[in-house]
């Protein structure tokens, strides 16, 4: 019992859910074809950073200045997940073909504790760990990108930060997709005195069009350019950051500010299909589970089973269903609890792994069978992707965690602080604001640092030149993962081209709830039909999954971009 969705067919699908999404509030064109460049490409959820990005390449700079100097932009100009006050990760491959994944997450203040987040009946009360001082982690992202800088960038730090001050200071128009946005969080940024005053109108949303200039920001960032990152981890800056926290009930204290340190960790890796595939390791949950699905993927011929499919969708979903399992139980901060990466990642494993996934009916997910490994050792964001035109990529995600994070803005220096603390476990069976659901590998510590579904990625062919061939990833929370993984495996298995990759409609199954989440209409009707005779559940998005940002190494030299049409991004190429 297998439905099939021909190629025209899937780009009618993808056309048909795009357009339901400019029905519901989203404002944007179809696709243009993938940008190319031949030195280098910049791809980001914002054309000025995307500018920017491209700007640093031409002044000499590598694909770590532009990461730094686009990071910085995108804390100005997309203010919902780019940032001073959270954290992310950066994957890095060096031009000589090493790999780095620096871990700029926040951590949770060394005073927290998981009683903090029990209600006056003992229960785990979900609010504080997504509302508020309590819900704040330490911020991560300037000591982080300066650490990066320091180690592999060329330019001087001044000039990669220089850009991001003056948008700041002079402000940039707002689009129809960000006023959208900015109205669907207007109850959380109207109660903050300082959000309403920078963010709102007098309590009114932003309309599109507005001009937003954020002096405040500009001179954090003025700070930030002059003494580094210390111009926020102490000084006035974190005194502000502190305080306003405390204010809000929250226990986090210049000390923990100024105590925050990025780590550098080695990424993990497997082989797809022959490729290797390069992404980030805990506390990111996202390159095990990516890992993981893929190899459950690879026994089964999906460029048989084609595109948008129900046998390829029901492959790709229980693939996912059994990697959150393991990720609920396992995943937590390699530094507090252990995580058995190798026990997860083994082949003998992954195999048994695939072999209990039949192509005649879903497994609950109550009975996804031993969900441990069999010999265990003992557990809104953005995503901006570069090439330099020497092999140097960087791959990298950054959040807030929710839109705007807490909303709340430190006073007097224009930024928002992270509510990262809600990806920490607070109970047995607690879901988190995504659904997902944790173990005690994955429970509140103090300096520890939440489980993530972040997935910055680079793959590299199995033939050809060396080097980078495709680098993705995407905000989207635990869609994050599947995202990913359905662009690598529309590349890899289903030979789509780049924008068609992105662009094709995405599903999500986490293991619990036991459903397959999926974009309006991306599913016809012979499909749905089919999965849910298989004993699927479905569920639709009311709003889209994810917003990729892909690079892809050009048959032909050179480079393809792909922003994703469900934001408003931009790909820019780069010539020497
Ligand atoms: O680290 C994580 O997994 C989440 N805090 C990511 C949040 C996110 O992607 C929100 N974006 N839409």
């Amino acid at each position: 019992m297998r439905s099939r969705l021909p190629r025209p067919l899937l780009r009618a699908v993808t056309a048909a859910c795009l357009a339901v999404w400019c029905a519901v509030g989203g404002t944007f064109a179809a696709s243009p074809p993938a940008a190319r460049g031949q030195d280098g490409m910049v791809v980001t959820p914002e054309p000025a950073a995307t500018r920017i990005g491209v700007e640093v390449l031409g002044d000499g700079g590598n694909a770590i200045d532009a990461a730094v100097a686009v990071a910085l932009a995108l804390a100005v100009t997309v203010p919902r997940a780019g940032n001073l006050g959270g954290g992310g990760f950066l994957l890095y491959r060096s031009p000589d073909g090493a790999y780095a994944a620096l871990d700029l997450r926040e951590v949770a203040p060394a005073a927290l504790t998981p009683e903090h987040f029990l209600g006056p009946d003992g229960l785990p009360d979900r609010r504080r760990s997504r509302e508020g001082g309590l819900a704040v982690g330490v911020p991560g992202t300037p000591r982080g990108l300066e650490e990066a800088h320091r180690r592999w960038g060329a330019l001087p730090w001044k000039r990669l930060v220089r850009p991001a001050i003056r948008l700041a200071a002079r402000g940039f128009e707002i689009t129809p997709m960000q006023a959208d946005s900015f109205a669907g969080r207007l109850e959380v940024l109207s109660g903050n005195d300082e959000a309403r005053r920078i963010f709102t109108l007098d309590g009114a949303a932003l309309p599109a069009g507005y001009r937003l200039v954020q002096p405040d920001l500009a001179a954090t960032l003025r700070r930030i350019a002059r003494h580094g990152a210390a111009g926020f981890h102490d000084g006035p800056v974190a005194a502000a950051i502190a305080e306003t926290v405390q204010r809000h009930g929250g226990v986090l204290t210049r000390d923990d500010l100024g105590a925050y340190a990025p780590v550098l960790r080695t990424p993990v890796e497997g082989r797809y299909r022959g490729h290797r595939i390069v992404s980030f390791p805990p506390p990111s949950s996202g390159g095990i589970a990516l890992l993981q699905m893929l190899a459950m993927l690879e026994r089964f011929d999906l460029a048989e089973s084609g595109p948008g499919s129900s046998r390829t969708v029901h492959r790709v979903a229980e693939a996912g269903r059994r990697a959150f399992a393991d990720r609920g139980r396992w995943l937590g901060d390699p530094d507090h609890v252990e995580v058995p990466v190798d026990a997860l990642l083994d082949p003998a494993y992954l195999r048994t792994r695939s072999e209990s996934i039949r192509d005649d009916r879903a497994t609950p997910s109550d009975d996804t069978g031993a969900w441990a490994p069999p010999t265990p050792a003992s557990t809104e964001t953005l995503h901006f992707s570069i090439v330099d035109a020497d092999g140097g990529a960087v791959s990298m995600t950054t959040t807030l965690n929710s839109w705007y994070g807490t909303g709340i803005v430190a006073e007097g220096t224009g930024v928002l602080l992270n509510n990262e603390i809600d990806d920490f476990t607070l109970g047995a069976g607690v879901p988190d604001q995504y659904g997902l659901v944790g173990g005690a590998a994955n429970a509140v510590a103090g300096g520890k640092r939440p489980v993530s579904s972040m997935t910055p990625t680079i793959v590299e062919a199995r033939e050809g030149p060396p080097g980078p061939l495709l680098v993705l990833g995407s905000p989207g929370g635990s869609t994050i993962i599947s995202t990913v993984a359905e662009v690598i495996v529309g590349i890899i298995d289903h030979d789509l081209e780049l924008q068609a990759a992105v662009d094709a409609p995405r599903f999500h199954h986490q293991w619990k709830p036991d459903r397959i989440s999926h974009e309006a209409l991306a599913f016809p009707e012979d499909v749905r039909v089919a999965l849910e005779r298989l004993g699927h559940t479905l569920a639709a998005w009311p709003r889209p999954q994810g917003r990729v940002a892909a690079i892809l190494r050009d048959g032909g030299g050179g480079w393809l971009g792909a922003a994703d049409p469900r934001g408003w991004g931009s790909a820019e190429g780069f010539e020497r």
